[in-house]
């Protein structure tokens, strides 16, 4: 029989947790009858019960044993806002052993444990809800999930770390030096604990773990993806790129490299017929139209590029987040908005909650599921494509461009743009932007650059994103 009233247990009453209680409060009404219950928060687990909350909630809810939520019978849907992975698995494990659902905004958990945790919750006829691991208050995971679930995805890009966009965005728009932009991040809230997890990109690669999987429908790991930080992106670049017409942003970019055409699916043995090719094609790209569910291949990376100013993601700014998303059916669609934040991740937590609560009392939510998840195979780091930017400092002297231009050529690396504008004391700073090139290829040329008399400094590697 459904239930009239379901019961909550919040594990945590941080920034996160206080707003989850607070929207709770203020859309109370409207929350209910969408679940089709009343929601009550039983209990929350707090570290110290006389701290003072951003919410306000009755003393005698707050309790520091976790068992009074993870034992009582009473309650049906635990919440788990605690963060870090060692505590939050302990803690979900077992709530899922006492037959509870399971929210959670725990991307790092999520991206490390989420398919055993998922294949357990399958088991024990449960589910765990994650809307708000990624994203914040941006509706990804059901998107992902359920409603491009018609589209073979060939690509999703996104900005999804909120501390480094800000810095570049503070970089490029107010030339604010990064330091200074970090400690306004880090004072905002939207930063990490330890704010080297945004700055080299770890944060955005946990993220993208659970994006791709969802978006390739396999299981992704942090050791499958490519990760560069911002760290080292200098003004100068900031201002070269705007000068070529690039903005500078750190992208989470993955991407379906459709298998080989020769290797085509034999219905008979459910085998490819012909040897996977080693290196990438891409003339085989991921937009085929065929009926073929031969897995592609995986390329999946975090790093700072330089992006078309006129591209849809260029234009998210400051600590907004957003995911550019290529479905071979939707064609392109794009997620944006607040990636942190109270409130905004607590929308995303309380819609989770509704949707537990209708499933509590009508199981709704039975979609697809992690664990039909296919194994993939990864494009490693040498065989990605980008073109790429540099920036390098060079005896200004008869002959420098040829040689630059015999060094690349000679690795088949084709030049797009070639910029000098000033030389100072007989040095002279070059910027050149490539044409997209395979990265062994353009590491190659690099090696040659940098054994070249006439250059004396290489300043600046980035790659040029231009789709
Ligand atoms: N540190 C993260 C960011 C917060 O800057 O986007 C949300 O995960």
């Amino acid at each position: 029989m459904a239930k009239k009233t379901v019961q909550v247990g919040l594990l945590g009453l941080g920034t996160v947790g206080a707003g989850v209680c607070r929207l709770l409060q203020m859309n109370s009404e409207q929350i209910n009858r969408r679940a089709g219950a009343r929601i009550e928060i039983k209990k929350i687990l707090v570290r110290d019960k006389k701290r003072k909350r951003e919410a306000a909630v009755a003393p005698q809810l707050l309790t520091t044993d976790p068992q009074e939520i993870l034992r009582d019978p009473a309650i049906d849907v635990i919440i788990e806002l605690i963060g870090g992975v060692q505590e939050a698995h302990t803690h979900i494990t077992e709530a899922l052993r006492h037959k509870k659902f399971v929210i959670t905004a725990n991307k790092d958990l999520m991206a490390t444990a989420g398919a055993d945790l998922l294949a357990l919750a399958r088991e024990k006829g449960l589910n765990i809800y994650y809307e708000a691991s990624v994203g914040g208050g941006i509706p990804l995971i059901r998107p992902l999930k359920y409603s491009l679930g018609a589209n073979r995805i060939e690509r999703i890009m996104g900005i999804i770390n909120g501390t480094t966009n800000y810095i570049l965005t503070k970089m490029s728009l107010e030339g604010m030096d990064f330091d200074t932009a970090l400690a306004e991040a880090q004072a905002k809230g939207f930063a990490e604990q330890d704010p080297a997890n945004d700055l080299e990109g770890t944060d955005a690669a946990y993220k993208l773990c659970i994006l791709a999987g969802l978006a390739f429908n396999s299981r992704v790991r942090f050791e499958d993806i490519h990760v560069q930080g911002i760290g080292g992106i200098n003004q100068r670049d900031v201002f070269y790129a705007r000068e070529l017409g690039f903005g500078i942003k750190l992208l989470a970019i993955g991407e379906e490299i459709a298998a080989p055409a020769a290797a085509a699916f034999d219905p008979a043995t459910g085998a490819a017929s012909a040897s996977e090719a080693e290196s990438d094609s891409r003339s085989g790209s991921a937009a085929s139209s065929g009926p073929s569910t031969l897995p592609g291949r995986l390329a999946l990376r975090v790093h700072p590029a330089l992006l078309p100013l006129t591209h849809p993601l260029a234009s998210v700014l400051y600590e907004n987040n957003a995911l550019f998303v290529v479905g071979n059916a939707v064609g392109e669609v794009m997620f944006y908005g607040a990636g942190a934040g109270a409130l905004p991740t607590a929308s995303s937590v309380v819609a989770d909650l509704i949707d537990a609560v209708r499933n509590i009392n009508h199981e709704v939510e039975n979609g697809i599921m992690e664990a039909d998840f296919q194994p993939k195979k990864f494009v490693p780091k040498e065989a990605l494509f980008s073109a790429f930017y540099l920036r390098l400092q060079a005896k200004d002297e008869p002959g420098v461009f040829a040689s630059l231009a015999t060094a690349f050529g000679q690795e088949g690396v084709s030049l797009d743009m070639i910029l000098q504008k000033r030389s100072i004391a007989g040095i002279a700073e070059i910027v050149l932007v490539t044409h997209e090139v395979e990265e062994k290829n353009f590491n190659r040329a690099l090696g040659r650059i940098q054994k070249t008399p006439a250059i004396k400094e290489l300043n600046s590697v980035l790659r040029v994103i231009g789709k």
